[in-house]
Parts: structure tokens; sequence; C-alpha cells
């Protein structure tokens, strides 16, 4: 029997039920455009509703930030405690402008941790007091205390139910490019000895708890992705044998999309086009032909594609 193969144009079923259209993924990028309030605004909307005329079948948002203390620049939209009827009114708007071609569109949400710039708070937070080499951009980090660790689940949370409500029709949990839940998952960066730090399972525990319990107030049929590194690419980092790992351990809480990148502030791989620097995780080194030929990550992908059925 001849196997058809997939096109970009096929519908997609995500594990929650969802239908994506087809393959294409506009993927988060950080606008900078909400207002003093980090609310939603009408260029969010003209934005949104152009790029839902794009035809792709899933546009993400730029990171939403979960605590205004701690965002990625000044201008994101930030979901944190009780919001005030106009900002659940401009993110209404904004979750209807995006969708308006029918198309899927999720809420990134996210936690800046010790990648705060110093224009919006002059003392960072993250699991330890490791702070950036970047320290003329990103304030000292504060180690948080256990129960700060359960507040923030809990604003994931939050966030998470308000897009919901808003009219996002999913959402993905911001877990790479060196912000706060991929500090966690990095051993240079987490020296905690407690619960959140160490083993694998300990560093990963934020996130397994944070979509976990996302899930359990979304609901089984809500599409939930989780955006993972699958390296920080500097020694002492998270690395792909752990991105494997934590691929397994995410396909079981449910997710239904993981998106792989790689690469912090410090190294920001995902912006690089050189990828040479990769081969220093390699045992056969890759012809950097390839790497210029290769679409991003997409060996990562692949190791990862073998232990886990989660796209
Ligand atoms: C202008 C700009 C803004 C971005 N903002 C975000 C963001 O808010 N959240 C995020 O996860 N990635 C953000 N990215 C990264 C992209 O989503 C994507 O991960 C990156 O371009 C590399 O692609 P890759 O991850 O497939 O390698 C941004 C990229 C650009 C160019």
């Amino acid at each position: 029997m001849e196997i058809k193969q997939a096109t970009i144009n096929d519908t997609f079923t995500l594990p929650c039920g969802a239908v994506l259209s087809n393959r294409l993924v506009k993927a988060a990028m950080t606008e900078g455009l909400a207002d003093r309030r980090n609310h939603a605004t009408q260029q969010h909307q003209t934005l949104y509703r152009k790029w839902s005329r794009s035809g792709a079948a899933l546009l993400l948002t730029g990171n939403i930030q979960v605590d205004r203390r701690y965002m990625e620049r000044p201008g994101n939209i930030a979901i944190d405690g009780k919001q005030p009827k106009s900002a659940l009114i401009a993110l209404t708007q904004l979750a209807a402008a995006g969708v308006e071609s029918n198309n899927h569109f999720w809420a990134q949400i996210s936690h800046a941790g010790r990648q705060t710039p110093v224009t919006i708070s002059r003392e960072s937070v993250g699991p330890s007091n490791v702070g950036s080499r970047l320290s003329d951009y990103f304030g000292p980090p504060r180690a948080l205390g256990s129960a700060e660790i359960l507040e923030i689940i809990e604003r994931f949370v939050h966030a998470a139910k308000i897009v919901q409500d808003c009219g996002f029709t999913g959402l993905q949990i911001h877990a790479a490019h060196g912000y706060l839940i991929n500090q966690f998952l990095s051993p240079d960066v987490n020296t905690r000895t407690d619960e959140w730090g160490g083993s694998l399972k300990n560093r990963a525990r934020i996130l397994l708890e944070t979509t976990s319990r996302v899930r359990s107030v979304v609901g089984d049929s809500y599409p939930i992705s989780v955006k993972l590194n699958v390296a920080d690419f500097h020694k002492g980092g998270f690395v792909a044998e752990e991105a494997v790992q934590l691929a397994k351990w995410l396909s079981d809480r449910k997710v239904d999309l993981l998106e792989l990148s790689g690469g912090t502030a410090e190294e920001p791989s995902m912006f690089l086009a050189n990828r040479d620097h990769l081969n220093e995780e390699r045992s056969t080194p890759i012809k950097s032909s390839t790497i210029a030929k290769e679409a991003y990550f997409l060996d990562y992908a692949r190791q990862i594609r073998a232990v886990t059925s989660v796209p």
C-alpha cells in the first residue's frame, strides 16, 4: 500500500482533538505594543488581524507575562492578579482579531526571571542568585523561596484561565530561551539543593507542575503547547539528553505540541545562522554545510520524535 506523504496544506489533529487547518505556524514574536498598564491595544488587534489573513493555521502571541515586575521588556502584555474589566475586554478583542480567518490563535505565557531588564526591575528573581553574564542589562537575581515558586505556578494557571476565557484557542508555556522555567532546568543557573534543584526531575518540577496544573484548569480539549530548549548551548547548561527525557515526561502530561528551540539571552542560538558551536555537544561533528542547509534544531527534533508521539 502506498503511504501518502503529508504536505504543508494537510490538516493536523492535535492530541486534544483540536484541528489545525494546515501545518503553517507563526511562532511567538514579542510585540512591545501593550499600553502603560500592560494591557493589549488596538495595535495588537491590527497586527494579528493581518496575520490571521496570512493563511497560517496557528498564530502564537508574543510572550505574555504572568508577573509585571519581571517582564521580558516594557510593552509586554501582563496578566497578573485581578484584571480590570478594560484589560479583559482588550484581551477578548485581541483574541477575536487573531481568529478572524478561523485559524487557531494561542497565547504564550511566560515569566522572565533573571532575564528581566534593569529598566523594568533593578533586582530580578531566579532559581538561585546566579546572575546573567549580561549584567549591564539584567539585574542580579534573588533566589526564589519555595512559597514564591508555588505562587508563580499559580500565576501561570491564573493567566491560562484568563486567556482561555477571553477566547484564545490554546496556549503555550514558555520554557525556553533562558526565561524563568528554562533557568530552573539549567544546572548552571539552578544551584538549589531542595526539591526544585539538583536532579533533572527536581529541575523540571516547576515546568511539570505548571503543565499539570494548567491542564487541570483548562480541560482536556484545550490545546497546550510547551516551548522547550533542546539545549542551552553553553557548557554546564541544559543538554539534549535531558530535553529528550523531559519531552517524555511532558507527553505524559497531555501536551499537544512541543515547539523546540534553543539558546538563551547569553547564547542566542535561536537567532544564529552559523551553528558550528552545536558540534561541541556531539561525538560525530556535523558538517557546516549540513547545518547551514537544515532546518533549525532538526537533528534534535528527530531524537525527541523517537521517544514521544507529541507533535
Ligand atoms: C522579533 C522576534 C521576537 C521574538 N519574540 C519571541 C517571544 O516573545 N517568545 C518566544 O518564545 N520566542 C520569540 N522569538 C523567537 C522565535 O519565536 C523563534 O523561536 C526564533 O525565531 C528561532 O526559531 P527556532 O526557535 O525555530 O529556532 C522572537 C523572534 C523574533 C525574531
